[in-house]
Parts: C-alpha cells; structure tokens; sequence
C-alpha cells in the first residue's frame, strides 16, 4: 500500500510540541523543528479509521481495557522480535516516563544510586534526580566512531551495594545503538552477579535498519527476565504519542505486586478510550505503515550520510535503528553554548542539544530525520550554507 510522507499535515496547526513556541522560543517559523522525538508522518490508516469509528460512538466515559489490547501486543512482540510474554506479566501505564519513575520508587530507596549510561535520553536524569536518588553514571565508550557499553565501568559500579538499578536504552537514543544478544548477555551477567534491576526502555525497539537485530532484554532467557522490567509503548513506532499510553513488563511475581502496589498508591489506573483504540490498531493493524516508515527512514539517512560525506567538520555516528541521528560537531571548536547558537542562529537548525544527554554529548547534536525528505534536504542545504560563512 502506498503513503505519502512527503506531505504531511501541518503541525503547526495544533499545538505540536515540537513545532511550539515553548520549544522553539518566539521566532519559530524559520527554524527547521528537528528536535523532539516524534515524527511529522501522517500516522497508519487503520489506526485513523479506528479513532474515527471510537469518535462515532459518542460516549467517552470509563473504560475498561478491551480485550483485544493485551493480545494484539503480545502478538505483535512474538511476530516482530520473537519474544514471547506471558500476559500476566504486562501492566498498563500512562507513559514510559511514569513506568520509570515508579520503578525507580519501588525497587530503590532514597539516596541509593541509578545506573544510567550517558550521553543518554535526558528524561533518566531527571527522573533519578526527583526521585531523589542518584545518578551514577557509566559513560558509554566512542570508538572508531561507534558507541560501546564500558563492561569494566558497569562491573565496577554495579559492585557498590547502593547502585541496585540500571536504566538501560534499548535501542539507545541518542546514539542509535540497538545492544546486541552479546552485549546484553554481558550486561545481564553483571547486574544480576551484582543484585542490579535492569530497567529497560525498549520504545524505539521497532525502527531498526536492515543487518541489525533488536533483541528485547527480557527475551534473553528466565533468568535475566526475572531481574528485568520492561517498559514499551507503540508511541514512537506508530507516531502517537499525543494519544498514547504504555506497558510495562515485570516477569518477577514479587516484583509485579510491589510495582502494582505503587500504582495502586499512586492511583495511575485510569484508561484512555482513544489510547486503547490507537495502539490496538497499530498492533494489530500497523505493520505494512512502520515498514514503509522504515524504508523511507532509509532513504532521510542516506541522503545525510552523502551530503554529510561532503561536509568535513561534521561527522554522524551511523545508527543502527532510531529516527535519530547523533551528529559530531566537535571539529568546529565550538563550545556547548556556541555550537547551539551556530546551530539555531546561523543554520535555522532547531535539534537537540548534546550536552542534554550528559556532559559526554558536548560537541554533538541530536537530528530527528523523520521529516519529509525535501525539508530534511532543505536544512541540509542551510548547514552547509552556514558552514561556508562561518
Ligand atoms: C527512550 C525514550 N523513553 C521514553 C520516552 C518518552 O515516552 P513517553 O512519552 O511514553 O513518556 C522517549 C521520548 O522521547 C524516549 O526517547
């Protein structure tokens, strides 16, 4: 089936966050918006017919979780990544950020230490931090222009008793990595000699380029499933994360009650009529949409990989799934502050900053490519204009 995301809707004709003033600041509407993590597609026809079949209905009071959701999920998670999940063990949630925070106030106490790997996803930090734990980092390793977890680094701090939980990214925003079965194993090994929970946000577990695999953390084997929680959502795979709620996997039967007991406390156990509707279509329905999604993915970074080849003081780190992109800018000598107003003022380049990520990411941006091909080519255009008048 053909779409069309060469000309999507507006999103300046809602308040789309990545679009709005509050992100962009007043003079928005010269800047190429490449920042927040969704994509400007037009999302998958089923998910649209089934809103506007739930629209008709008419009446929006509560609701129970229909009874096609679970099953659509775990069909989903066995056909695409060979993972199968015993549906007991899947809780729904509001969004994967509410997941981490409860799991990081269920599993660690006040003071005790989260392990994150930076430059990470900058909601880890921040959720640690008002959570009032610990942030302890493991910074990632850069070689030869890929990214790699420090084994020894991770073996260390997991050793300390006051570090009981990890935050791992898999696949990693913002670096693109989609952890090998290898990898993970060896991560997996370490937390679980060392009493480590892995916590997993696995949200962009469904973009992964051609040669890469993505292997779900708790799909390695019981052992590893019992000292994991999982968390995913469709919202970034099925761009709806406007009217989208999330799961959260906790294979330990102990585990689950104590996670269930803080949302209980919490009272996060409302459900959302149009999440339900959307993300069962998606699963269920949404598959021939995210393949097209992917392989015009493709096509946004090989244009970046060629005209960034012709562009020496940039460099990408190729990614392995994701619809971001992790730019080195570091030859240009800026510093953090410098290389954003180079970016924003003389490029109209609206990213992310990488000193978001953690001090690790001074000197890089993060790109979100999932835009029309022409506006990505557009600001392409504009970089390397401010680059030759630098
Ligand atoms: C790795 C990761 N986790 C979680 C989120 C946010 O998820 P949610 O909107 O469901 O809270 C994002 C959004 O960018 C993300 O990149």
């Amino acid at each position: 089936m053909p779409f069309n995301f060469d000309h999507p809707p507006d999103r300046r004709a809602v308040p789309a966050l990545k679009t709005h003033r509050i992100v962009l600041g007043e003079d928005s509407d010269r800047l190429f918006a490449a920042g927040v993590a969704d994509m400007d597609f037009e999302v998958a026809p089923p998910i649209l017919d089934a809103l506007h079949a739930r629209l008709q209905h008419g009446i929006f009071g509560y609701e129970a979780v229909p009874d096609g959701l679970i099953p659509a999920l775990t069909q989903w998670l066995r056909i695409r990544h060979g993972w199968t999940v015993d549906p007991n063990h899947i809780l729904r949630a509001p969004n994967a950020l509410n997941s981490l925070a409860i799991a990081a106030s269920a599993f660690t106490d006040p003071g005790e230490g989260i392990i994150v790997q930076p430059p990470v996803f900058f909601d880890f930090f921040d959720i640690i931090r008002e959570n009032h734990r610990t942030v302890a980092e493991n910074p990632l390793i850069l070689r030869d222009g890929r990214y790699e977890i420090d084994f020894a680094g991770l073996d260390a701090l997991a050793a300390n008793p006051k570090n009981r939980l990890l935050f791992l990214c898999n696949p990693h925003n913002p670096v693109g990595r989609v952890w090998t079965r290898m990898e993970l194993m060896r991560l997996g090994e370490i937390c679980l000699r060392n009493g480590v929970l892995v916590v997993t946000d696995e949200l962009h577990g469904d973009i992964i380029f051609p040669g890469h695999r993505f292997t779900p953390f708790a799909s390695l084997g019981s052992r590893h499933a019992a000292n994991s929680v999982t968390i995913l959502s469709p919202a970034k795979s099925f761009n709806i994360a406007g009217c989208c709620s999330a799961f959260t996997i906790v294979p330990d039967t102990d585990r689950r009650a104590h996670f269930q007991a803080e949302n209980s406390r919490l009272t996060v156990n409302k459900n959302n009529a149009f999440a339900n509707v959307a993300m069962m279509a998606a699963y269920r329905d949404g598959g021939a949409w995210l393949d097209a999604v992917i392989d015009y993915l493709r096509e946004n970074l090989s244009l970046v990989r060629t005209r960034l080849d012709e562009v020496p003081d940039v460099t990408l780190i190729e990614p392995e799934g994701t619809f971001l992109l992790w730019l080195d800018f570091r030859a240009l000598g800026f510093d953090p502050g410098a290389l954003h107003a180079f970016l924003r003022g003389r490029a109209n380049w609206a990213v992310t900053r990488g000193i978001s990520f953690g001090a690790q990411g001074a000197g890089f941006a993060r790109l979100n490519i999932a835009c029309p091909r022409a506006r990505l080519d557009g600001a392409l255009d504009m970089l390397e204009r401010a680059l030759d008048n630098r």
